[in-house]
């Protein structure tokens, strides 16, 4: 079984893998620049969302050809990690929250690779977005962290690139938001209509816009994402070395009522 690291804001580099090696995939979408290698004998992918030097926005990410690539490869887990912003003043910076649901407030992205024609069109079912069965093994191995982990949450998703006001982040926490970032979607979405297992590991790295005292910088993102870089990383790499060979959820099956013509145009890219 191959799994994959998308590695979010703060996170550029897989560390860790034996025989690391560059890799470049062709999609119908655009190249996609990979590494490979492995960890204690697993197969590894490690993709750099945002570009190695943060090239790409959230919302100008190729999200498609990500996946795309990502399932070309013979990939079918993929740990995602996610710079998120807390609404929830129990969830604090440098803690970890294992999102279950998402709120979507995206604008500009496509969200399919099913777009109708030879393709056919598609109504993925986003009842647990978040592969049930892959997060309920990051709660049990987060339990040997000492870092707080939430088990669950909701992700709120805005467009970006810039951050919300604190009116948008009061009208978030009325509908039950519980962290804000800015690519779970379409990422989750689309890892759902390839068949691949998808989990974020979102860590707070601030408090959300008029939650904070301070005005919001990319900077203490980042600085919040370095001082927590090394748990995060323990978490994944503990997670994918226990990960169970076989799936006994239903991400597989996804696009399953699309039929045959639907799974055959995603798989030429295998
Ligand atoms: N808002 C949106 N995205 C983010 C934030 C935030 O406060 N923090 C990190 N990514």
């Amino acid at each position: 079984m191959r799994a994959a690291v998308i590695g979010g804001t703060g996170f550029y580099s897989p560390g860790l893998l034996d025989e690391e090696r560059d890799l470049t995939v062709a999609t119908p979408y655009g190249e996609v620049a990979l590494k490979e290698g492995s960890y204690h004998g697993k197969e590894l992918v490690f993709l750099a969302r945002h570009g190695v030097d943060h090239a790409f926005p959230p919302h100008l990410v190729n999200y498609r050809a990500n996946i795309w690539a990502l399932k070309a490869v013979g990939v079918q887990t993929v740990l995602a990690t996610a710079a998120t912003g807390s609404l929830n003043e129990d969830m604090r910076p440098g803690e970890i929250v294992l999102v279950d649901q998402f709120l979507d407030f995206t604008k500009s992205r496509p969200q399919t690779f099913y777009e109708g024609g030879e393709a056919g069109v598609l109504h993925v079912d986003m009842t647990e977005p978040y592969c049930p069965e892959v997060r309920r093994h990051l709660i049990a191995v987060a339990q040997q962290l000492e870092r707080r982990v939430h088990p669950k949450g909701t992700y709120v998703c805005t467009e970006g690139p810039r951050y919300e006001t604190p009116a948008e982040i009061q009208m978030y926490r009325q509908l039950g938001g519980d962290v804000v970032g800015m690519t779970s979607v379409p990422e989750v979405v689309l890892a759902r209509e390839a068949g691949l297992c998808y989990a974020t590991l979102a860590l707070v790295t601030n408090y959300a816009a008029g939650i904070s005292k301070n005005p919001l910088s990319h900077r203490e993102v980042l600085e919040e994402m370095a001082r927590s870089q090394e748990v995060l990383r323990k978490l994944i790499f503990s997670a994918l070395v226990t990960l169970p060979e076989e799936r006994n959820c239903a991400c597989a099956r996804a696009a399953a009522e699309l039929g045959s013509l639907g799974q055959k145009s995603m798989q030429q890219g295998d």
